[in-house]
């Protein structure tokens, strides 16, 4: 691969990069506002300036600049080397470049910063950005100094509402087109630009729209500064109280790779946001799964109950299990999840097949919705491609199916797991069962036809395996603590089974999963993590 030096140090590059990429990919940051890896360039902001050393024998490009003479008091012509943008300067064999280690970059670092500063608001304090701003970070790296201008600040508008999920503060706002390119490049709806120029220019959402595509949530995660807060988020929480588990969207089958902000003195989750990942999801999330974090909380079934009356854990697992107990196993079928983890319908099916005799293997998760070209996918399931690996070589039927077998009495029991079905209209069928057993996170058709309900805990309060439509297998880690009575499905499946005399083979997730590595020889494959942005 061929090298340029950075500071002195030899750095790879590949054909076509800018010094930045190069750098970022090498770990090393310049520092930059208006660049992302996943959008153009606009070279815009100034921040990630870099001094281009000529080649030997030959002259330095140089800019004529009047200096301020402080001792008497007048301007005098001088020289400077002329700065390149690093975003935008492609490398090339040999090329030797000056970042930290040039006077006049960090000078210039901090002439821009001081620059962007001028009109900027203190609003820090009251700011939802305080603690992750770039602002604030690089004025204590690279300014460092007080703010020189006496003049009252540019004012312009703030608090303007962009659209349902964005608001806009036009003084925070270093116009960087961040979120003007995001909406039209990867959004694919060119729904911002830039009006005005010099310091009275600002972000406006075009006539007669609103900003209401399907990503917009990620304009506020691309903003560096505060100037986009999403409503959700806004006023809910500091960041620096906040913790961080890698997730994965639960949303759609796409299985986008997530970190979940939690906090951990009140054990609430507070928002999801992008982990990078190029094979899955790159820099991106859509709206729909950086807000699904909210079912963490929301509709959640956090108590055993029996009959719709809440009782004990240990007291609806004996009920559980008095209700399985000698029915006849043709009679009997097992409902997996798309909406589990692989370990969580591992231990449902070991529990059904191996401990119960049961061969009616079914199989659903919610309904289809709305898909696109970007990320979305129409199944919105996290693991329906785990759910047939770990029945293979089993194909499980889907719900409808189950409803014909009940109708015609081929099944009268079922030990299920999981909230959403394909279709509710097919939900009062159940109410024909004599046996039903759930082992559920949300109140849903399933667990309101229940006799039995066990409370399972979501995504977010446990680890587990999901594979998405790629057929990546891919790890969530647990973030809070699991709420109210909740205890992961494969833990309660397991009790069951324990319940049913029957021997338990894992008795930690480690077993767990060496047990199902050994079914499933597919789940070998290196898990997908995502390098952290
Ligand atoms: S709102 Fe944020 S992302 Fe958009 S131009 Fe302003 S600073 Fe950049
Ligand atoms: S595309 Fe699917 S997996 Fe990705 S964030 Fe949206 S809902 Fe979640
Ligand atoms: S990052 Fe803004 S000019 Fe390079």
């Amino acid at each position: 691969m061929p090298t340029f030096k950075l500071d002195g140090r030899e750095i790879a590059f590949e054909k076509g990069e800018t010094v930045i990429q190069a750098a970022h990919r090498a770990g090393i940051d310049i520092p930059h506002y208006c660049w992302h890896p996943g959008l153009s360039v606009a070279a815009n902001c100034r921040m990630c300036l870099i001094e281009v050393m000529p080649p030997p024998g030959r002259p330095a490009m140089m800019l004529n600049v009047l200096a301020y003479d402080q001792r008497t008091g007048e301007y005098i012509d001088q020289q400077k080397p002329k700065l390149q943008p690093a975003c935008q300067q492609v490398v090339s064999e040999g090329l030797e470049i000056k970042s930290e280690s040039s006077k006049h970059v960090e000078k210039a670092r901090a002439a821009v910063q001081e620059f962007l500063l001028l009109n900027h608001p203190v609003d820090c304090p009251i700011c939802d950005q305080a603690g992750e701003c770039r602002l604030q970070d690089y004025w204590l790296e690279h300014q460092h100094t007080g703010k020189r201008m006496r003049d009252e600040p540019v004012h312009k508008p703030k608090a303007e509402v962009f659209g349902p999920t964005i608001v806009y503060d036009a003084e925070r706002c270093i116009v960087c087109t961040r979120c003007v390119r995001f909406s039209e490049e990867i959004a694919l709806d060119p729904v911002l630009s830039v009006r005005e120029r010099g310091n009275v220019n600002e972000i406006v959402v075009a006539p007669g729209r609103e900003l209401d595509h399907d990503y917009t949530l990620m304009t506020e995660h691309v903003c560096p500064v505060g100037a986009l807060t999403s409503k959700d988020f806004r006023f809910k929480a500091r960041v620096w109280f906040l913790r961080t588990a890698r997730t994965v969207c639960q949303n759609c089958a796409t299985g986008c790779n997530a970190y979940m902000d939690y906090d951990p003195r009140n054990n609430t989750a507070y928002r999801h946001r992008p982990r990078e990942n190029p094979e899955v999801n790159k820099y991106w999330m859509c709206d729909q799964g950086m807000l699904d974090y909210r079912r963490v909380h929301e509709d959640r079934l956090l108590d055993a109950s029996i009959g719709g009356e809440t009782v004990k854990v240990g007291t609806a697992l004996d009920r559980a299990a008095e209700t399985l107990r000698g029915v006849d196993p043709s009679k009997l079928a097992v409902l997996l999840s798309g909406q589990h983890s692989m370990e969580d319908n591992f231990a449902m099916l070991e529990l059904a097949t191996k401990h119960l005799g049961v061969t009616q293997v079914f199989a659903t998760g919610r309904p289809a919705g709305k898909s696109d070209t970007i990320l979305k996918h129409s199944d919105k399931n996290s693991n329906t491609a785990g759910v047939l690996q770990v029945a293979a070589p089993r194909k499980p039927l889907n719900f409808t199916a189950l409803t014909s077998a009940i109708q015609s009495g081929t099944v009268t029991h079922v030990v299920a797991i999981g909230s959403g079905i394909e279709d509710d209209a097919l939900a009062p069928t159940l109410r024909k069962l004599k046996g039903l057993v759930v082992i559920g996170t949300w109140n849903s058709p399933l667990s309101q036809a229940a006799h039995v309900v066990l409370p399972a805990s979501s995504w977010a309060e446990t680890d587990g395996l999901f594979i998405n439509a790629k057929g990546m297998v891919q790890e969530s880690e647990q973030a809070i603590e699991p709420l109210g009575q909740s205890r992961p499905a494969w833990k309660l499946a397991a009790a069951i089974g324990v319940r049913l005399g029957a021997p338990v083979p894992f008795k930690s997730l480690d077993e767990l999963r060496s047990a199902l590595s050994g079914t499933s020889p597919k789940s070998k494959r290196p898990l997908q993590s995502g390098a952290a942005q």
